[in-house]
């Protein structure tokens, strides 16, 4: 049997962690806005339900609030820091305002848990949570009762053992808070009765059943792009559809060693039509004496878009233009909104001369490690799998100033030794991302016994769980001279090597 959790998204910055974090336990979950009507929240069948934290008051004019059909529904909810708030308002208690004899609470707080109930079982009785919040429950409703409380919140947890109603003040989603997964897998598994049932190959079943169902005998498009998403969604609807998808791998010759003929030896033989576009040339030509890095970017997404509009016109009337769009992405953009297009490039968007009826997006629910895990499924390589993020516009933007093909050529192999050698210390896996860089600096040096006035390599090594900061990766000494020596010793026009010990802030990841 399916085991499903509506999350009710009240506005709070961690609820793509709670939804994360259930599916960790292997729980199916869907967010949903709190406006959600009581029919769609039933037509979802939901098990349970989630309220996440959120910015406002619930006495507040205004509020947001849940149909109060949802307390009826006869499932557990747990409500979090807002949705905490909003159990005891609404359910009779009372929600006021930090005063005196209670302090906002922010940060790490020394919370005490009564371990006798189902939500707090297996924990010490105190532990640190984290808290963000500037109301407090006053006055809890009839049947409700205390289980956890902190020196400001002397409601820190509330339950209805009855009605399976439990709410957290804290964040039980977010690391800082030491027993927090334990405390939402007590919630799913003591509570809500759950076995953790929901696993990749139950989701690829039903993925591939409902494209069926959806596209018929349809005919489907997909821009390839041989990143983690594109090719994932690529190989799923293979499965689904077989024949009736056409891939169209715009190779712009931008990628890094070997990528191009990767992409294709992984997508050969899964019985989809599979079209590789060699334009290497022309996105050379349009990139010819371009040194701003906005400029490439652009010129690479316009030219990308072009190709496969090309491409596509040639094959005629498509029913789907599938897109690699995945659940952060949903989420950000608003949730409910209409399909969010995701480009391939941070420009072009969408072709707008290929003609088709309709997107379907089936990555659209997955997380990125779920994405990943999907591809495992369906059999595609690890190397693509598991590939660190590689930016749409590929080597032109790690070329500062103006690419030429020799600079290409030189860039590919300095990077793919970087690689090589980082990989086999075994390091590929904790570090983030990395590369080499090709900079505009040419110095002097010295080579057998003549002199050398050569290219200047710069490799950068990260760090890092959401891009937005990252550290620069430690790496070992002996690794970085190794590739130092096989960098100058083996690529011509290369001699010198630095090591970037930047880390973003100040510096972005990438050069340009
Ligand atoms: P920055 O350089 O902004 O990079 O610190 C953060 C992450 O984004 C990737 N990145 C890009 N990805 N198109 C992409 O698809 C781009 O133009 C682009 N620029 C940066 C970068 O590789 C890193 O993972």
């Amino acid at each position: 049997m399916e085991e499903r959790v509506l999350i009710l998204d009240f506005g709070g910055q961690y609820d793509q962690l709670i939804a994360r974090r259930v599916r960790e336990c292997r729980v199916y979950c869907e967010v949903m806005p709190w406006q959600t009507s009581l029919s769609a929240i039933k037509s979802f069948r939901p098990d349970a339900l989630i309220f996440t934290g959120g910015p406002h008051s619930v006495y507040a004019p205004g509020a947001p609030d849940a149909d109060p059909g949802v307390f009826t529904l006869g499932v557990p909810i747990l409500g979090i820091c807002y949705g905490c708030q909003l159990l005891a308002a609404r359910l009779g208690g009372e929600v006021i305002p930090a005063r005196e004899n209670t302090v906002r609470e922010y940060g790490k707080t020394e919370t005490a848990v009564f371990p006798d109930t189902p939500l707090f079982r297996g924990l010490p009785e105190t532990s640190v949570t984290w808290m963000s919040h500037g109301d407090y429950i006053s006055r809890l409703p009839a049947g409700f009762r205390v289980i956890a409380r902190s020196e400001g919140c002397p409601a820190a947890a509330i339950c209805d053992e009855e009605r399976r109603f439990y709410g957290v003040q804290f964040h039980p989603e977010v690391r800082h808070t030491a027993y927090g997964t334990a405390i939402l897998r007590n919630f799913l598994y003591e509570i809500c009765g759950f076995h953790g049932t929901w696993t990749m190959g139950s989701y690829r079943e039903q993925a591939v059943k409902q494209l069926r169902e959806t596209i018929g005998s349809g005919r489907v498009l997909l821009a390839l792009s041989g990143g983690v998403d594109s090719s994932v969604c690529a190989a799923l609807l293979a499965e689904a559809v077989g024949k009736q998808l056409t891939c169209v791998f715009v190779d712009h010759g931008l990628l890094r060693l070997g990528e191009g003929d990767e992409v294709e030896a992984a997508f050969s033989g899964r019985g989809a039509n599979f079209i590789r576009v060699n334009a290497g040339e022309r996105f050379l030509k349009k990139l010819w004496r371009v040194q701003q890095p906005e400029i490439k970017r652009k010129r690479i997404g316009e030219e990308f878009i072009r190709v496969f509009e090309e491409e596509s016109r040639k094959l005629g009337k498509v029913d789907y233009l599938a897109q690699g769009t995945i659940y952060p992405d949903v989420i950000e953009s608003g949730l409910g909104s209409a399909a969010v297009i995701k480009s391939h490039h941070n420009v072009g968007g969408l072709p707008d001369t290929v003609d088709f009826r309709e997107i379907v997006e089936p990555l659209r629910l997955l997380f990125k490690d779920e994405v990943r895990q999907l591809g495992r499924e369906l059999g595609l390589p690890e190397s693509l799998v598991s590939r660190q993020p590689f930016p749409g516009p590929g080597l032109a933007i790690r070329i500062i100033g103006q690419v030429t093909k020799a600079k290409l050529e030189i860039l590919r192999a300095a990077d793919a030794i970087f690689r090589e050698e980082l990989e086999k210390a075994g390091l590929g896996a904790s570090v983030a991302q990395y590369f080499a860089v090709l900079t505009n600096l040419r110095s002097v040096g010295v080579m057998g016994d003549g002199r050398s006035y050569d290219h200047a390599v710069a490799l950068r090594a990260v760090e890092t769980e959401d891009f937005m900061t990252a550290d620069w990766a430690r790496l070992p000494y002996e690794l970085l001279d190794r590739v130092s020596v096989r960098i100058v010793n083996e690529v011509p026009g290369v001699n010198r090597v630095l090591y970037d010990i930047t880390s973003k802030p100040p510096a972005t990841v990438e050069y340009e």
